[in-house]
């Protein structure tokens, strides 16, 4: 149940921007980020998420690297959008403009559930695309139909398959539309400025399972904090959100997963 204080911070006109990381796709199968996600075998020795997920990975081993985020695809493909999910997607219908997404997931269950591109900025890639490895394509562009979406753990890629991972222009081979622990965020993959720009005009942001362990997020929370716009943040957890509202006395933290919180937030919001 909110109390009467959170439902005071939701009463707002302005924009609520959104911000998402592993947790809300928690409740649809997802493994976490940083939870007990699995390692990757390659040949004898465990590679760990932070490993495989670089430019230099793929650079040294991109078959390794392309069946490791091709069994993550099918883990993401065989998931359905949950109740958060589906609550923030009505809350885009219902406030529209009023609305903004940033989310850290590349699984693609926000856009599933029914939030648009245009207000749901993917700030890490979206694993359902892909890229020219040579940046030749003025876009990313969905994964050929030629690649299997059921993936078993450690299969290796065959050749037909890496024949239809290349660049559909210069022919090199492309890489997942992911961004990675060795690159920058910028505009026009990641949306970075239009981010920035988003949490310079909010009145209030609701951050939902993350550790707050990339910079931008924690960018946006930063930026809300210095602004003296409320936060509130939705985890099992506390995290350096939640420490964040404790430090300025403005927000709320709602201990407990997306799926008990988000839609009764979304329930509580004014209509448009
Ligand atoms: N509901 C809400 N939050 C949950 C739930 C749930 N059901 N289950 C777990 N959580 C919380 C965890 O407590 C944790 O704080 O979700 C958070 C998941 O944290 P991470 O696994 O670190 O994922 P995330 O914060 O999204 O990682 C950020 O780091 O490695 C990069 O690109 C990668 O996008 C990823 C980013």
């Amino acid at each position: 149940m909110l109390a009467p204080p959170v439902r005071c911070l939701l009463d707002t006109p302005g924009l609520i921007l959104w911000l998402t990381g592993a947790g809300v796709s928690a409740e649809s199968g997802i493994p976490t980020f940083r939870g007990k996600e699995g390692y990757w075998q390659v040949g004898s020795r465990n590679y760990q998420p932070e490993e495989m997920a670089t430019w230099a990975a793929f650079q040294e081993m991109p078959e390794e690297v392309w069946a490791w985020y091709l069994y993550r695809r099918g883990i993401c493909r065989g998931a359905e959008p949950n109740a958060a999910h589906r609550a923030l997607a009505a809350a885009e219908r219902r406030r529209g403009e009023r609305f903004l997404l940033v989310t850290q997931n590349v699984d693609g269950l926000h856009l599933r559930a029914g939030n648009t591109l245009d207000r749901t900025y993917q700030i890490h890639g979206n694993i359902d695309f892909m890229r020219c490895s040579r940046e030749c394509l003025p876009a990313p562009v969905p994964m050929p139909e030629g690649v299997d979406v059921a993936w078993g753990k450690g299969r290796p890629i065959t050749e037909r398959e890496l024949q239809a991972l290349k660049c559909p222009s210069c022919g090199a081979l492309a890489r997942p539309h992911v961004l990675w622990f060795d690159e920058s965020y910028d505009e026009a993959n990641f949306r970075f400025e239009s981010s920035i720009d988003a949490a310079q005009r909010a009145s209030l942001v609701v951050v939902v399972g993350t550790t707050g362990a990339t910079s931008l997020p924690m960018h946006i929370g930063t930026i809300a904090a210095q602004r003296g716009i409320p936060m509130v943040v939705i985890n099992p957890e506390p995290n350096p959100f939640s420490a964040l509202v404790q430090r300025t006395g403005q927000g709320a933290f709602l201990c407990g997963t997306a799926g008990q919180w988000v839609p009764e937030i979304v329930d509580a919001l004014p209509s448009a």
